[in-house]
């Protein structure tokens, strides 16, 4: 667990004092003679911003923590293991006072009161929201179609849509009330928002969802500053991959290994994709293993 900076909030009870954004804020060097905190590159600063990160507690989620932390931004964890949010807040390392922020509120998106509270504990804490990285998700049982059950596929649509959608929709409502309004939500999709694997209906209909959610978002985003873009994301590897080196069966029935890459490659991408102004926005965005079965389908 990190320094001061490292706190635990109930979802469930989210109160307790309001910080100013400042309390935590890291001050880039000369902020105060930016114009409207854009450096002399066009680059916005992000020192203050507040990002929220959804399935914190490991694989991609816990890598684009990591990487927001180092580039400034205060960071809110949120996934349903309280000790997987410690663990991850631990890896951002000791932050003295006056560097960003971190807080773990513990949260099951499926579930629309903790979803509620986990975004009044951001505006209680930060007083504002910049950033949603709706990430979030699970892949469920693999299975051929005709044995899945309805609870294998409701548990999947649970987490994959209705869950990336109630973050969405609060992240939203917060951006569009603020002052100044505006903020980013970035989805995280995936190869199977395009083409799927085989025995997954339930993952690839609501990766295929999320693009939906994606342009609608982008949409009803428009007058209100709010820019939403979705990152696809194919073999890195996390909990969710471990089958991809081991074997995973193939659209022809064979079971092959498959390249991976490092949670990491896509954290960059995530914080490229957050610090561009409001102006600007990564519509969609693909980063994949080089070498893995996709392009020239196989
Ligand atoms: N790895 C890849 O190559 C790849 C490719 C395409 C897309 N993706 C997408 O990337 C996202 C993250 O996956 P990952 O690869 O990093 O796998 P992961 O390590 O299994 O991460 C999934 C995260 O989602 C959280 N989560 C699951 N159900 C939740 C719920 N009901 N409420 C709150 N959080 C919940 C989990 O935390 P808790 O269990 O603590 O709740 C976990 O931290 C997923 O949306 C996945 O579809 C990954």
């Amino acid at each position: 667990m990190g320094e001061a900076a490292d706190e635990q909030v109930s979802a469930r009870a989210a109160q307790g004092s309001r910080h100013t954004p400042s309390d935590t804020r890291q001050s880039a060097p000369g902020a105060e003679g930016l114009n409207n905190g854009v450096s002399g590159d066009g680059v916005p600063s992000v020192a203050g911003k507040v990002a929220v990160v959804t399935g914190a507690g490991s694989g991609i989620g816990r890598a684009v923590a990591q990487a927001l932390a180092a580039a400034g931004w205060d960071v809110v964890l949120a996934g349903r293991r309280a000790e997987a949010l410690a663990e991850t807040a631990r890896l951002l390392g000791p932050r003295g006072s006056d560097g960003p922020a971190v807080i773990r509120v513990p949260t099951d998106v499926t579930r629309p009161a903790e979803v509620d509270a986990l975004f009044a504990a951001v505006r209680d804490r930060f007083g504002r929201l910049d950033l949603l990285f709706n990430n979030a998700g699970t892949f469920g049982r693999s299975a051929p179609l005709d044995e899945l059950s309805y609870d294998d596929w409701q548990s999947v649509v649970d987490v994959n849509l209705t869950g990336a959608f109630l973050c969405a929709q609060a992240a939203f409502r917060t951006m569009k009330a603020q002052d100044p309004q505006g903020g980013r939500i970035i989805n995280n999709g995936s190869l199977s928002a395009h083409v799927p694997r085989p025995d997954s209906i339930a993952y690839t209909a609501t990766k295929h969802a999320m693009t939906g959610l994606t342009k609608s978002l982008s949409l009803d985003g428009r007058p209100y500053r709010i820019a939403c873009g979705q990152l696809d994301i194919g073999n890195a590897a996390t909990a969710m991959t471990g089958r991809m080196a081991t074997g995973i069966r193939q659209a022809d029935g064979r079971t092959a290994a498959e390249p991976v890459m490092a949670a990491a490659d896509v954290a960059r991408t995530v914080v490229h994709m957050a610090a561009l102004p409001l102006e600007a926005n990564v519509q969609f965005a693909t980063v994949m293993a080089t070498n893995m079965p996709y392009i020239g389908r196989g």
